[in-house]
């Protein structure tokens, strides 16, 4: 994994932001996998400002989102459909239908589930996949003790989860689904690049285990550890609890020189 421990908010989006737009330079008809929650935000802040610059477009791009929850109405302002659209997608240039999300209103749940996850095995996985991480160190909403090889499936929310996404439900835990589909670790390991951001220190825990403790289903993100191409957008507090960061550090100020000096 490649490490970076950045100074501020805006920072982290300028750089998850850009690996996205180097994917969309190299190929603009690239997918790219999209997180929820308030993670990802400076990235797609960055992303909607480059793109009115006319930096970016993603005319070409498909989307997919990496989970839902089962049973908000096609309204509700919370359902990830919803809210990918107003933070994000709907303020740059996707094509109708370009955008995908789990469907979690279908009469048939798991079919559903196993439906998206082959569309998105057939586009080749994501070219690029943004990821946020959970307290409890869930990333989509693979909550601890699942299969670290799952698809994309009917899950449940654990009690952390829900107490932690109340502050987008009016503080009410009980408004807070009790279930989701979510792409499975098996799914969100084929996106060929994978960006992860987590910021504060409630996520200093998991972001510890994700990268330095073993890799076991008590932290699912842990898996990405068998990823080779992860890079993980951290601020100071949620890096608190790392051993090694002077090592993660100096790995990525010496890739960014080599970087400036243009041997990679
Ligand atoms: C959202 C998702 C979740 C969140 C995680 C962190 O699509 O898959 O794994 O990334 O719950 O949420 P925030 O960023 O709100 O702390």
């Amino acid at each position: 994994m490649e490490v970076a421990v950045l100074p501020d908010l805006e920072t982290i989006g300028r750089i998850g932001a850009s690996r996205i737009v180097q994917v969309l330079a190299d190929n603009p008809a690239a997918t790219i996998g999209l997180a929820t929650g308030s993670s990802p935000l400076p990235v797609y802040e960055n992303l909607v400002e480059q793109y009115r610059a006319g930096r970016v477009s993603f005319a070409a791009a498909q989307a997919y989102c990496l989970d839902e929850y089962v049973g908000l109405p096609n309204d509700h302002p919370e359902s990830y459909s919803n809210v990918i659209s107003r933070v994000f997608t709907s303020q740059v240039d996707f094509r109708p239908g370009a955008v995908h999300a789990p469907d979690g209103l279908a009469p048939d749940l798991v079919a559903a589930a196993a439906e998206y996850d082959a569309q998105i095995h057939a586009a080749g996985g994501a070219d690029i996949q943004l990821l946020g991480i959970g307290v409890d160190g869930h990333i989509g909403f693979n909550e601890p003790g699942g299969s670290l090889s799952s698809r994309t499936h009917l899950g449940f929310l654990a009690e952390q989860t829900r107490r932690d996404n109340a502050r987008f439900f009016g503080g009410d835990i009980d408004q807070v689904p009790t279930a989701c589909l979510t792409q499975g670790l098996g799914t969100i390991m084929e996106a060929h690049a994978l960006v992860l951001v987590a910021t504060g220190e409630n996520k200093a825990e998991a972001v510890r285990g994700m990268i330095e403790g073993p890799v076991s289903a008590y932290c699912p993100a842990s898996i990405l550890q068998f990823h080779n191409n992860v890079t993980v957008l951290l601020d100071e507090a949620a890096a608190a609890g790392l051993k090694m960061r002077h090592e993660y550090q100096a790995t990525w100020d010496g890739f960014r020189r080599l970087e400036q000096e243009n041997y990679v």
